[in-house]
């Protein structure tokens, strides 16, 4: 279609595809041209990971791309730089037209307080398959510039891995859709696809092998989450305590921090060094004798 008309806009075009063709024949995307720390090793586990395996997580942290840093970010850092990634995220679906929700844990932080939980770095959202189908389409491997402020801005890229047009439970390695990731930390949201399933009437499914019934899904509700407009399951409640029981509603500690009722802020307790042992001092000053090093993802 485009080597018909002589004009230049055309030739531009004509390689422009070129390129992209190149590059999905190739199969790896053209990371270099979009990192920004050129002179970081490419810590993403490539090497040890099974050939099938599309994403390559970094070799220091599940929740870090390492083709994009090779370190994890301070607590402060982390939960500033989340809190941006889930803002550009939400802001940029809005303007493509893609409808997304927040689901597991991310849900539980929206039910808390309309934020993530500063212990979680494992950001979960939820499309349909056909949605995931769109941005496959159209906007793999794209950049998205998120005005912070004025004079701020910051890139993300969306990603889509090729193995979402399988749907199978036995595809394990690709249980992840698409991701969201931030070129400068390296934080990511995962993104998978629901899609009806195969035998079970009224329940949607995505890879990671999460089952919902269409009736606790839809229709999706209007919140707000770190300050944006967002979207949540219809029957919220019912998937929170199914999935993390009711003591994850009611329960004030978990992980090191505690809720604080008044300004609705999961609080860390600070780590003191007291002649040699660890201790846990929540912000009011007690102390909490117990092992607080549980974790979870
Ligand atoms: C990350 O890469 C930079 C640049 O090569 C290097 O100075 C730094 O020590 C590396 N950090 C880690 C944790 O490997
Ligand atoms: C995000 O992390 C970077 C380090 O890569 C840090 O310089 C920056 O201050 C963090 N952003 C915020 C808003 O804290
Ligand atoms: C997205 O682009 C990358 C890099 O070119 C490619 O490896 C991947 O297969 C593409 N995903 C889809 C769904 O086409
Ligand atoms: C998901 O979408 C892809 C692309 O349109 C399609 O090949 C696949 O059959 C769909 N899967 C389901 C279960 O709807
Ligand atoms: C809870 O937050 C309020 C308001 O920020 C603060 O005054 C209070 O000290 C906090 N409570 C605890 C136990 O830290």
């Amino acid at each position: 279609m485009i080597p018909r008309s002589p004009c230049w806009l055309s030739l531009a075009l004509a390689f422009t595809a070129l390129l992209q063709q190149y590059g999905l024949v190739k199969g790896d995307a053209d990371i270099e041209s979009v990192r920004i720390h050129h002179d970081y090793k490419d810590m993403s586990g490539r090497g040890g990971d099974p050939k099938a395996k599309y994403w390559h997580e970094s070799v220091f942290h599940p929740h870090y791309d390492g083709r994009f840093t090779n370190h994890t970010l301070p607590y402060e850092e982390q939960k500033a730089n989340l809190s941006l990634l889930m803002q550009s995220y939400l802001a940029s679906m809005s303007d493509i037209g893609a409808e997304t929700w927040i689901i597991h844990g991310t849900l539980l932080g929206w039910w808390w307080n309309r934020k993530i939980m500063p212990w979680d770095s494992d950001i979960d959202v939820q499309m349909t398959n056909t949605t995931v189908h769109m941005l496959a389409s159209y906007y793999n491997m794209t950049i998205h510039t998120f005005d912070i402020s004025e004079d701020e801005k910051k890139d993300y890229m969306l990603e889509v891995n090729p193995k979402y047009t399988d749907p199978s439970y036995g595809d394990t390695l690709n249980v992840i859709d698409a991701r969201w990731i931030d070129i400068e930390t390296g934080l990511f949201i995962d993104i998978t696809a629901v899609r009806p399933h195969p035998s079970k009437k009224g329940i949607m499914c995505s890879k990671d092998q999460h089952e919902e019934t269409v009736r606790d899904l839809f229709p999706l509700r209007d919140s707000l989450f770190e300050d944006q407009s967002v979207k949540i399951p219809y029957n919220y409640a019912r998937l929170l305590t199914q999935e993390y029981g009711n003591a994850a509603l009611t329960k004030t500690e978990y992980s090191d921090h505690r809720f604080n009722s008044t300004s609705m802020e999961w609080e860390r307790f600070m780590i003191q060094a007291e002649k040699g042992d660890v201790q846990l001092r929540y912000p009011d000053g007690s102390i909490d004798e117990e092992d607080g090093d549980e974790e979870e993802g």
